[in-house]
């Protein structure tokens, strides 16, 4: 396989306090392919997907032991706010920042010092609405409060305000479970769209979803990865009985 790998995860093993929440798990991350990461509820999937840029630290009770590498570079011998940076995160409930839509996106430009000029920082806020799809919905009422835009119209900006700092990686932990259909079906499209740029790594409960627009699945159970591969491989000739069971409905 010629893919380039992002993110390579080596015999990860994480507890909150007493209670051992991922056992062992491996993977590789690859770059420009959207990565779907399935599983019951409580499997680990959100855990997992913290891990991978460092949200867990905030958990006093948290522990890991294990390797997580990111282009090459151990991620524990990284500065925590660069490699924030470098891998954006999209969480399950739409959280924009209490202030207009223009300064949700320009927040992370701002913080970390992107542009030299106004028409700069004008010019980024714009192209990033434009990659989540939402530019032509808003660009006339930038001053707005976010809070007035709709649940999907707010997880786009929540897109936008992750990819205006130009990261590498972009997390996303269930985007669409808070959203209709149609609102889910125009992300779904966009992430499709944004991996020709990102690599996506995407927590989700539908497994349509996970068919629909990952290269990559996983899938997971009490902790383990249980399976990991090429999508198509994996729905169609899973190797484990419990992914057979979880992708019929069976146990989920
Ligand atoms: N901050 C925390 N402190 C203690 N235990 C936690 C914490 N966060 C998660 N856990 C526990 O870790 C396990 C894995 O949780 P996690 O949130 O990763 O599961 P999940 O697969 O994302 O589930 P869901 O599909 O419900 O979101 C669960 O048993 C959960 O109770
Ligand atoms: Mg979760």
């Amino acid at each position: 396989m010629t893919e380039e790998t992002v993110y390579e995860v080596k015999n990860l093993n994480a507890w909150f306090g007493e209670k051992q929440v991922l056992k062992n798990v491996s993977l590789k991350v690859y770059r420009n392919k959207i990565t779907a990461l399935m599983g019951p509820s409580g499997c680990g999937k959100t855990t997992l997907l913290r891990c991978l840029n460092r949200l867990n630290d905030y958990t006093e009770t948290f522990k890991l032991d294990g390797e997580i590498l990111f282009d090459g570079e151990n991620i524990y011998r990284m500065d925590p706010v660069q490699l924030r940076k470098r891998v954006g995160m999209v969480f399950q409930r739409p959280n924009p920042f209490p202030m207009s839509i223009f300064d949700n996106v320009a927040y992370g430009p701002r913080i970390h010092r992107l542009v030299n000029s106004k028409k700069e920082l004008h010019e980024r806020v714009e192209s990033a609405l434009k990659a989540a799809a939402l530019w032509e919905e808003v660009h006339g009422e930038l001053k707005k409060s976010a809070y007035k835009l709709s649940g999907g119209q707010q997880q786009r900006l929540c897109i936008a305000r992750a990819i205006a700092v130009e990261p590498e990686v972009i997390l996303l932990d269930e985007p669409t479970s808070a959203l209709d259909p149609i609102a889910t079906e125009r992300i779904e499209k966009l992430l499709e769209d944004l991996s020709s740029r990102y690599t996506i790594v995407i927590v989700t409960h539908s497994i349509g979803q996970a068919l629909r627009i990952s290269d990559y699945l996983g899938f997971m159970y009490r902790g383990e990865l249980v399976e990991f591969g090429e999508t198509a491989q994996v729905s169609e000739d899973p190797k484990h009985e419990l992914t057979q069971q979880f992708l019929t409905g069976k146990i989920g």
